[in-house]
């Protein structure tokens, strides 16, 4: 870590009360970043609020907003959720509001989440999210508010960041699915095709098949060539290799195609099972002499408890988001960047995704060890 700048600056007037709140969806590590966070607050002298539910518990009424204080946070650092709770349907700027009748409208509720913070006396909005959060976060600083952020998601696709805590949990599930798979695939001489999440990015499909050495890996990155996946698994048959393992993450289409499962919302539940890797599997059927059978990981990347590596960078970002607002540094998110904790401006979390890149290391990596990414 980078300690020059979370040296107290004794001039500066000292915040006294934080808010943080976990939104979007949950990702491995979020305890270990609320325990640290906590901690390193209070014994700064500061105090902490938490929101229920990301920005929920600011827009509902009556609030659900709790202290927090060292016994709200005891023996959750292995533990996998947020003890906060996490809501991806509480967007303060486009609030998806249900009457009694049933009906839905959607307000922008911002202008009552900044005076709730006024009402609370809140110096500073600790928002740890994705790229939805982080856009919020930014909305509010351009309302005055003095937020601070802390990158989240098993995705890894913010660019604040060179790794976000929770991949790794999600790449070791990953990994072990791919191991499971191998052998009911060599016993029934079958293509097994592995769905992995990563909505934009290819960072969990691409990591887990290297680990688990998958002989196909397919990215949103690269819209893929059929033909080059039938060619892939024939010329294994033809080598004595009678079996194969695809892992396509959800964001990957064919050639031309689109995404099939990338619907706003997921309308219904049945778009998870239609998704990329059914896709796949009724494009590879009758091109080969194999059974296709089709798992789709899901939720189980993000559930769970974290991997040593997402507990400490977790705790990690915790503790430095604590000293930025200790020193009153709003307008900035925590990062990795190398071996080192630093802070960003918020614009740059916000600005682009980060997407694998083609050109990079990792990707000829894959290509050296012979894995197949359906390249047209
Ligand atoms: O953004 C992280 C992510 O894991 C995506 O890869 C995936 O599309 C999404 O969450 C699914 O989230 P949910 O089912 O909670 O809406």
């Amino acid at each position: 870590m980078n300690t020059d700048n979370l040296a107290r600056d004794t001039d500066e007037e000292t915040v006294r009360r934080v808010l943080i709140l976990t939104g979007g969806g949950d990702a491995p590590g979020l305890n270990a970043v609320l325990r640290a966070f906590v901690k390193t607050a209070t014994d700064l002298g500061l105090e902490v609020l938490g929101s229920e539910d990301g920005f929920a518990g600011l827009i509902e009424e009556p609030s659900r907003v709790v202290p927090l204080t060292r016994k709200s946070v005891r023996g959750i650092l292995p533990k996998g959720g947020s003890i906060l709770g996490c809501s991806n349907r509480a967007n303060p700027f486009a609030y998806v509001e249900r009457s009694a009748a049933g009906t839905e409208r959607t307000v922008d509720v911002s202008e009552r989440v900044k005076a709730k913070l006024e009402e609370l006396e809140v110096d500073i909005l600790v928002v740890v999210g994705g790229d939805g959060t982080m856009n919020i976060g930014m909305r509010f600083a351009k309302m005055g508010v003095s937020v601070v952020g802390i990158p989240k998601t098993i995705d890894n696709d913010l660019a604040a960041t060179d790794l976000t805590f929770g991949l790794d949990t999600a790449v070791a599930t990953a990994t072990w699915a791919i191991d499971a798979l191998h052998s009911t695939a060599e016993a029934h001489d079958r293509v097994m095709i592995l769905e992995v999440m990563g909505r934009d990015a290819g960072w969990i499909a691409l990591l887990a098949g290297i680990a688990g050495g998958a002989d196909v890996i397919l990215i949103p990155e690269i819209h893929y060539d059929i033909d080059r996946i039938v060619d892939k698994i024939q010329e294994r048959s033809a080598t004595g290799h009678s079996f194969s393992i695809i892992v396509i993450g959800e964001g990957a289409k064919p050639l031309g195609g689109t995404v099939s499962n990338i619907v706003a919302g997921y309308e219904s539940i049945w778009q998870h099972h239609e998704g990329p890797g059914v896709q796949l599997a009724r494009l590879l059927e009758g091109r080969i002499d194999h059974d296709i059978r089709v798992t789709v990981l899901g939720h189980l990347q993000r559930g769970g408890s974290p991997s040593s590596f997402d507990r400490i960078l977790g705790t990690r970002f915790g503790v430095h988001a604590a000293f930025l607002c200790y020193n009153d540094t709003a307008g900035q998110v925590v990062a990795l960047k190398g071996q080192d904790i630093v802070s960003v401006p918020l614009e740059t979390a916000v600005a682009n995704l980060k997407r694998v890149p083609l050109d990079g290391e990792l990707v000829m990596v894959t290509r050296a060890m012979g894995i197949e990414l359906g390249e047209g």
